[in-house]
């Protein structure tokens, strides 16, 4: 596969994935699914790096939604201290890399302990300019649109904001999003076919890839693979085929 050719076609600026099959992956290995977890952050370090490669500016992964609180504690616990470990491992390697940290979700929800470490990595990261890697932890996408709506009528009951000015701009800048174009290509692994609460808002127009592949065993060379795939894809936003062409 050429790098090269694969940039000159159009990178989306924006990529989104739903890193999904890290317990199934295990239970194949007659494993742990914990062991699926562990192997997928091998899955993570490829695809940032392969990013980079590619020049996309912000790559989100939903990594645990608000949903997933609700597995079984003993699966949560070792989904957090992983998430320490991978976090506090990946600082360094992050800064060489020129990748800035950023979290999309209910930070509170976490032991303290995890959500000083993601601060801290966030803090580390924040003058990169190179990749955005946002992780969406402890988020939903319902989450996220009930938190905008209750910022907003806070403001419209304050008097500080009329009802008239809320936008769909407005909107989008209330979100945990903000800032941050919406995602051009929406990657689901593990042959699932479904959203899972992801961003709900942020993906009315993306585009959507699925693989079968489970998540410990995605590689960049998937990530360019779907790249590809979006390339040949025509986005029409509600006009013609005809009004895109022109
Ligand atoms: C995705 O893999 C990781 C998280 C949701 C935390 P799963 O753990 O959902 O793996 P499967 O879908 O059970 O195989
Ligand atoms: C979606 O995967 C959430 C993440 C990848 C973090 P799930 O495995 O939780 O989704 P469902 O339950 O199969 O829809
Ligand atoms: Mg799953």
């Amino acid at each position: 596969m050429n790098i090269e050719q694969v940039k000159k076609n159009g990178i989306p600026k924006h990529v989104a994935v739903i890193m999904d099959g890290n317990g199934r992956w295990a239970q194949k290995q007659g494993s742990e699914r914990i062991l699926g977890h562990r192997q997928g952050v091998n899955s993570v370090r490829s695809i940032v790096e392969g990013a980079g490669e590619l020049g996309i500016e912000f790559l989100t992964l939903y990594a645990f939604s608000t949903e997933n609180w609700d597995r079984p504690k003993e699966e949560v616990s070792a989904l957090m201290v992983l998430l320490i470990d991978a976090v506090v491992q990946e600082i360094d390697n992050m800064n060489e890399k020129n990748v800035r940290m950023l979290v999309i979700g209910d930070l509170c929800c976490f032991p303290s302990e995890v959500e000083s470490k993601l601060k801290e990595a966030i803090e580390s990261t924040s003058n990169n300019t190179g990749l955005n890697l946002i992780l969406g932890l402890s988020y939903s996408g319902r989450w996220d649109i009930l938190t905008a709506v209750r910022k907003i009528s806070r403001e419209i009951k304050s008097g500080n904001l009329e009802v008239g000015e809320v936008d769909e701009k407005f909107f989008e800048s209330c979100l945990s999003t903000a800032g941050i174009p919406d995602p051009e290509l929406l990657i689901r692994t593990s042959g699932e076919f479904r959203i899972s609460n992801f961003l709900l808002w942020q993906v009315a127009y993306s585009e959507f890839y699925f693989s079968n592949i489970l998540w410990p065993d995605f590689r960049k060379e998937n990530l360019f693979e779907a790249i590809i795939d979006f390339q040949n894809r025509e986005r029409r936003f509600g006009k013609t085929s005809e009004q895109i062409i022109s």
